[in-house]
């Protein structure tokens, strides 16, 4: 269109055309603005206004709002397919106005620095065990370290689905945290390169541990003497012999390849990892509300996929280090697990004032410890 050329009823659909496939960036609308009041027409103007308006839908579509959600295991872990899971939820339903980018293996950040990476906004969520949250000063978390606190995923879920669950996340706030979830990974399975069968085996062992207090009183309480390290770390630790054993899930243990450099793995069931799914509290609310809730919708979808295939995840990873043949698997007998039971209990009476005796009974009452 040329300037003081005017729009006739025949040209109008062209121009309108024409108009909607320029407003490619800002500098062609406002050339397009600027060609148009030179030309002094009304009706040209009405479809400019028409047409920025439609301008930040057009720009969202081009940019969506990313999440970086790091995690620190791999993706054949439930927490590894429970975000890829989120991931694919979020961005159908959200048409790709949201992307998600899953960081899995500490590709992004370790276990220690992901919470800072958090807190300064340098990722928007993350997934940490539920054993690493004192390093933000929440050390109420711990409860779920506390050896044989649970004996199964029912006990565990009348805590991490009930009030206790929501009072621990809103813990979280004034962390410039927003907690969104609890994933299950699963009870922990104890591995070294001797047999652990009864408290005196751990006598002197190094044992590579996470970041609790707790973790540390059940090592100290069984002899051993407890490394802290992060995730990362933990394969190479073992494998140069800087420690000596370690504890974890059969799914974290087999997808790290833990169980190539331990000899010996022993059945113990004797403690639950698991995750809190949190957020970035600025990036969260800033949100505008209807993706909140398609996120929310889908964080409810990746949780109970993540809680169906934990169990199972795990009993496969387990099938796979005994059919490995790299470590020989040892099975505990009711009276040697009542042993480790009772010396781990050590580690509740130690940790009463830190996780709050309060929290503790309160737990306890939802569970039945202690019950040996
Ligand atoms: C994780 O499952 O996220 C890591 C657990 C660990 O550090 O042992």
């Amino acid at each position: 269109m040329q300037p003081n050329e005017c729009l006739s009823p025949t040209n109008w659909k062209s121009e309108f055309t024409k108009l909607f496939s320029a407003i490619k960036t800002e500098k062609t609308i406002i050339d397009s603005i600027t060609m148009m009041i030179g030309a002094g027409r009304l009706t040209t103007l009405i479809i400019t206004a028409f047409a920025l308006a439609l301008t930040p839908a057009l720009t969202a579509q081009a940019a969506p709002i990313v999440i970086k959600f790091s995690h620190v295991v791999a993706q054949n872990t439930p927490k590894g397919k429970a975000s890829d899971y989120f991931k694919k939820l979020v961005e159908k339903r959200t048409g790709g106005r949201i992307k998600v980018e899953v960081y899995p293996n500490s590709r992004l950040y370790n276990d220690k620095d992901e919470m800072e990476a958090l807190q300064l906004g340098a990722v928007q969520m993350l997934a940490p065990s539920l054993a690493k949250f004192a390093q933000l000063g929440v050390k109420e978390f711990e409860v779920f370290d506390l050896p044989f606190i649970f004996d199964n995923y029912q006990e565990l879920h009348k805590v991490t689905q009930g009030p206790i669950g929501a009072k621990l996340m809103a813990r979280l706030e004034p962390k410039g945290i927003h907690g969104l979830a609890y994933w299950d990974n699963g009870f922990k399975v104890m591995s070294a390169n001797k047999p652990l069968k009864a408290p005196e085996d751990f006598k002197g062992q190094k044992m590579r541990i996470q970041p609790s207090m707790v973790l540390d009183s059940q090592m100290r309480a069984m002899g051993a003497s407890p490394q802290a390290l992060p995730f990362s770390e933990a394969y190479k630790a073992l494998q140069t012999g800087d420690v000596d054993g370690t504890e974890n899930p059969p799914s974290n243990l087999y997808t790290q390849k833990m169980h190539e450099v331990q000899k010996y793995v022993t059945l113990s069931d004797h403690g639950y990892l698991g995750y809190a799914v949190i957020v970035n509290k600025k990036f969260w609310n800033g949100l505008p509300s209807d993706i909140r809730s398609i996120l929310e919708g889908a964080i409810k979808d990746a949780t109970k996929y993540a809680n169906n295939i934990a169990k199972k995840d795990n009993d496969e990873s387990l099938a796979a280090v005994k059919k490995s043949g790299k470590s020989r698997i040892i099975t505990l007998t009711a009276q040697e697990r009542a042993q480790w039971k009772k010396t781990m209990d050590k580690a509740h009476k130690d940790n009463m004032r830190r996780i709050g005796a309060g929290l503790i009974m309160e737990v306890y009452k939802e569970t039945g410890y202690p019950s040996y």
